[in-house]
């Protein structure tokens, strides 16, 4: 049964994380302490990012939500079970690099998630032909991924991860490799699929300006180990249009967790600095 937290928002929680902590064993053999005690309940429908300093564990912990990665302590649980390991059913990935195959057309990759499943062919090329619909890319089903622009291949990487129609849609930095307008555009378009399809989104951003349009709340993490520093709402209505981009309550977001990310960033600096220090000391 999905838990309820009994905070007025009457949506089930879908995810939770319950003292989650992760710690690395480096190529030297030392401890690195990358998550720390991260408690945090996730709402179905909800749209959250995840926005960080570089290094502070925000993939990490995208990971962990995902079970790509175990928890050194705490647990996940996806609607009330455990997540212990990845569950291709429910949870989908959108990473930053292009993770299409190049040998496959943008058809081919499309269906993969169904194929796994064992989805009949003529039934999961509907299903990819509808996704790559919502996209906007039905057109180039039977182009190959090196014919498609970077942004052109996220869609169908996004398009891929939804055929599967998972619970909950984890994409880890899925715009960083692209230009600011190619960025913001699909940003937008992003926007409008998770409002059509529902989903629950976790998104691990670099960009304030993504953050704030796409999101209900905004995670700001600490510098490593990362924890949750603050939690910023984003109390704009949907659908999110571009007068929203250009709004003074999206400025006065924006400064918000600006303020609150800045100060991290400076931490997480310094304390690269000392651990430079420690490594050369030796
Ligand atoms: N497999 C691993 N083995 C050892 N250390 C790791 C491993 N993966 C990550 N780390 C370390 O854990 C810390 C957090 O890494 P993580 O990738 O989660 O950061 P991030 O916040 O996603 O950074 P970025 O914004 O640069 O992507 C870093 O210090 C990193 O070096
Ligand atoms: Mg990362």
């Amino acid at each position: 049964m999905p838990t309820q937290t009994g905070d007025g928002d009457p949506r089930p929680v879908i995810l939770r994380a319950e003292n989650v902590s992760v710690s690395y064993q480096s190529a030297s053999g030392s401890r690195v302490d990358a998550v720390r005690e991260v408690s945090l309940d996730i709402r179905e429908g909800e749209f959250v990012s995840i926005i960080g300093p570089s290094g502070c564990g925000k993939s990490t912990l995208l990971r962990a939500f995902g079970g790509l990665t175990r928890t050194s302590g705490g647990s996940v649980l996806l609607q009330g079970d455990p997540v212990t390991r990845p569950k291709p059913d429910k949870i989908g990935f959108v990473f930053q690099d292009y993770t299409l195959f190049p040998w496959r057309s943008v058809l081919a990759n499309t269906v993969m998630g169904l194929q796994f499943r064992g989805v009949d062919r003529r039934e999961r090329e509907a299903t990819a032909r509808r996704y790559l619909e919502l996209v906007g890319l039905d057109w180039c089903a039977d182009s190959f991924p090196a014919e498609l622009s970077g942004g052109m291949q996220q869609r169908v990487a996004i398009a891929r991860a939804l055929t599967t129609d998972p619970a909950v849609l984890l994409m880890d930095e899925p715009f960083g490799a692209l230009d600011e307008q190619t960025r913001t555009l699909l940003g937008g378009e992003l926007a409008g699929i998770v409002e059509k399809t529902g989903k629950t989104v976790l998104l691990v951003t670099h960009s304030l300006a993504e953050a704030v349009f796409l999101s209900d709340r905004i995670l700001v993490m600490s510098a490593r180990p990362g924890c949750i520093k603050e939690i910023v709402q984003v109390p704009a209505e949907r659908p999110r249009t571009e007068e929203f981009l250009t709004s003074a309550l999206f400025d006065e977001i924006r400064a918000k967790v600006f303020a609150s990310l800045i100060e991290e960033v400076h931490r997480q600096a310094q304390a690269n600095e000392e651990s430079r220090r420690a490594a050369q000391r030796g």
